[in-house]
């Protein structure tokens, strides 16, 4: 069984295959699983706001016979109500397990030192393993190996592009990523994933040329110029960016079968234009459908006896 789900860093390459595939069997066979969960609680504790995270646990929930319980930003409000400490422990008391979305990653990470029940990392500043493994397992349904794909990360080296990154090093796969100077991925993580990838044999290309790294690409996965808590530097960033949209010209330097993701909320016209968004090779509503059986997965390796 699971304790957490806090970073796909702390995952083995079979623990990760292993809820590709229990996702891929709660997609194909959801009667299943009806009562995988039933009478456990679980808690959604978000300090940002969330429309896919939100309802795919949700909607997770109540499938697998759990009972979801949502606490909206304004309400706990963790170190300005009340200490992490102290609703960690309280929560453990109520609940079964937390999904947790949070500006500071440390807050999660406080969270799982005090709390008594598993804690699900629903996004943090720094991470959001619970969209990349909908990713991961959206490319497995795909048919697209990571091992012989150009896959190409644009724009901001943020907290999606940072799950990719851990993905990679542990799975392996040839991962660009192209960004702005000054806003590339922690330097931090790329030292970390370079003992991962040693063994996974993963490869990175740091990149500042959106064109260089579109070349041949057979995914472009972009997201957010500014991600939530950073809306004030927002119009800043638009000229710092604007060379990193990816529309139609970088499509054309892609392979033509080339797959278009994102993880959205999406800012048409900004990060993406809506005719790459809405084209054929866009597969993005299919990453936001996998979010819910991806949730159901989690959910299941961290709260049902049988795993
Ligand atoms: N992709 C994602 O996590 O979306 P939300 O912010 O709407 O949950
Ligand atoms: N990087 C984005 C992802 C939203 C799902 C953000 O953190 O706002």
């Amino acid at each position: 069984m699971l304790k957490n789900f806090v970073s796909l860093k702390y995952f083995s390459k079979k623990r990760i295959k292993g809820l590709i595939k229990l996702s891929g069997e709660v997609k194909s066979h959801p009667s299943k699983f009806r009562k995988s969960l039933e009478g456990i609680n679980i808690g959604l504790l978000f300090e940002k706001p969330s429309l896919r995270t939100k309802a795919s646990f949700f909607v997770a929930a109540y499938q697998l016979g759990a009972n979801p319980l949502y606490f909206s930003p304004a309400e706990v409000r963790l170190q300005e109500r009340e200490s992490v400490f102290d609703v960690a422990k309280t929560i453990s008391r109520y609940l079964n397990c937390v999904v947790l979305r949070t500006f500071s990653h440390d807050i999660i990470l406080d969270f799982v030192k005090a709390s008594t029940v598993p804690v699900i990392n629903g996004l943090s500043d720094l991470l959001h393993p619970s969209q990349v493994l909908g990713d991961l397992f959206t490319l497995y349904e795909l048919k697209r190996d990571l091992r012989k794909i150009k896959f190409v990360y644009i724009g901001d080296g943020n907290n999606v592009c940072h799950s990719l990154i851990y993905a990679f090093g542990i799975l392996g796969g040839n991962l660009t990523i192209a960004t702005p100077k000054n806003y590339g991925p922690s330097k931090d993580i790329l030292k970390e994933v370079r003992d991962f990838a040693r063994v996974s044999e993963a490869r990175f290309d740091i990149l500042n040329d959106p064109l260089e790294a579109a070349q041949d690409a057979d995914i472009l996965y972009t997201d957010v110029w500014a991600s939530m808590g950073k809306e004030k530097e927002a119009k800043m960033r638009i000229n710092m960016f604007k060379r990193y949209q990816v529309n139609d010209k970088l499509l054309k330097l892609a392979k033509r079968s080339c797959l278009i993701m994102h993880c959205l909320p999406a800012y048409r016209g900004k990060e993406i234009t809506s005719s790459v968004l809405d084209s054929k090779n866009s597969i993005v509503f299919l990453q936001a459908e996998n979010r819910l059986h991806t949730a159901k997965a989690i959910l299941i390796s961290l709260l049902s006896a049988s795993c």
